[in-house]
């Protein structure tokens, strides 16, 4: 009896206060829940505009270089928040100012900080390489009125996103909305299904790392997302390196089963992002993006943090566990 009571409470700490689960917070790059020990880098309506993290100073002395790139770069140049280097100029038309280098005087950072300049982007951020250009300016317009927010508002990269909205001049925001529209997607994300995967440290701005030591331990029921070479993406920013996600055994199938029928918590997921899944009209694709970020936008319109009238009715019964399973699989396309 004793027993059995303490049996309840147990899973009715694990479902949370109002029978949800817990927070995914391992796909918004924390390790716990939360509250977060440090001070948040930035609120919404903080000024000055600063909302990034703080960042390791890169060194000035060591110099990379890529294979087929343009030429060699000083680490403090690929990281360089005004400009970061373009190692492929030929993989994406010319950038426009906004996108190379921001606006400093304002401290908007530039979009090629955060997306890369061919629009994949780093998992920890957004991929929106071939976007159509009606929705990337809807969402521009989502993240300044308010209706696209984090569910966890420690996500500071996010927050900085919606104030790069805010600051966006019109003619800006068309120039890099037609930008990444014009850009062709290239595979970007690996899925493994596994029992178990590398230990992680998290990086600046929720990136998980393999820790030195080739140590292990279970996957449990969440998805980790690193780079597909860690080295290369913490040290030279290659934008023709990709991602790895590690998933549990059997996600990926369940996945498809519930993107291609519904699966009895669902809609088909094709009427409305396209037979390929890779958008159509104002719609977005959804195939072979970044697994954590597909959780991420699927839980904030559960949370209601991203206002969806579309999307709402599709989340509104998924499980935590169906959520990982759709990202799976759509990031294995
Ligand atoms: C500091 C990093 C950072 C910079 C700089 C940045 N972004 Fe973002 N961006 C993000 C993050 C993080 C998200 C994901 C937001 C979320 O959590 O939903 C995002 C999401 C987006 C999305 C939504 C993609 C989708 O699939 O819905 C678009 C569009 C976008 N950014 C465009 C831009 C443009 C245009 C610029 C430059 C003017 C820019 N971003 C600069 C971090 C950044
Ligand atoms: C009734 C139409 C409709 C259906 C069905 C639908 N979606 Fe969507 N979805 C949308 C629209 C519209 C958006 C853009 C939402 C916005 O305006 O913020 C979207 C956005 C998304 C996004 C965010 C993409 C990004 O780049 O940020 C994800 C993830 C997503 N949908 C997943 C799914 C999955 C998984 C299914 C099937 C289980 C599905 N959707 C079914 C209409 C739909």
């Amino acid at each position: 009896m004793k027993h059995a009571f303490i049996a309840v409470l147990l899973l009715a700490a694990a479902a949370g206060v109002h029978g949800q689960a817990v927070a995914p917070f391992w796909a918004y790059g924390f390790t716990s829940a939360g509250p977060e020990p440090a001070p948040l880098p930035c609120q919404p309506d903080s000024k000055p505009l600063d909302c990034a993290r703080v960042q390791p100073t890169r060194p000035k002395e060591v110099v990379h270089t890529l294979p087929d790139a343009r030429g060699k770069f000083t680490e403090y140049e690929v990281h360089f928040d005004y400009g970061p280097v373009d190692w492929y100029p030929e993989d994406h038309p010319v950038m426009p100012e906004i996108v190379a280098r921001g606006r400093e005087r304002d401290k908007l950072r530039p979009c090629a900080l955060c997306h890369y300049p061919n629009g994949h982007g780093r998992i920890e951020n957004a991929s929106p390489a071939g976007l159509p250009v009606a929705y990337t300016l809807q969402q521009l317009q989502a993240f300044r009125n308010g209706t696209r927010r984090s569910a966890d508002p420690r996500k500071a990269n996010t927050n900085e996103m919606i104030q790069i909205a805010r600051l966006l001049t019109d003619a800006e925001m068309k120039q890099s909305a037609e930008y990444f529209a014009a850009i062709k997607r290239r595979p970007w994300v690996r899925v493994v299904e596994t029992e178990s995967v590398p230990k992680t440290r998290v990086g600046v701005n929720g990136l998980f790392l393999p820790l030195a030591g080739n140590e292990w331990e279970p996957l449990g029921r969440r998805i980790l997302e690193v780079p597909e070479n860690p080295e290369l993406t913490d040290k030279t920013r290659s934008p023709r390196s990709g991602w790895l996600a590690y998933v549990p055994q059997g996600s990926v199938d369940r996945g498809r089963t519930i993107v291609q029928t519904g699966g009895g918590v669902t809609m088909k997921c094709e009427t409305c992002h396209g037979a390929a899944l890779q958008g159509m009209a104002n719609v977005p694709g959804i195939a072979d993006r970044p697994a954590s970020y597909l959780i991420r936008q699927m839980y904030d319109f559960q949370a209601g943090t991203r206002v969806s009238q579309l999307m709402k009715p599709v989340v509104a019964k998924m499980t935590q566990d169906d959520m990982i399973a759709i990202a799976a699989y759509l990031a294995s396309l």
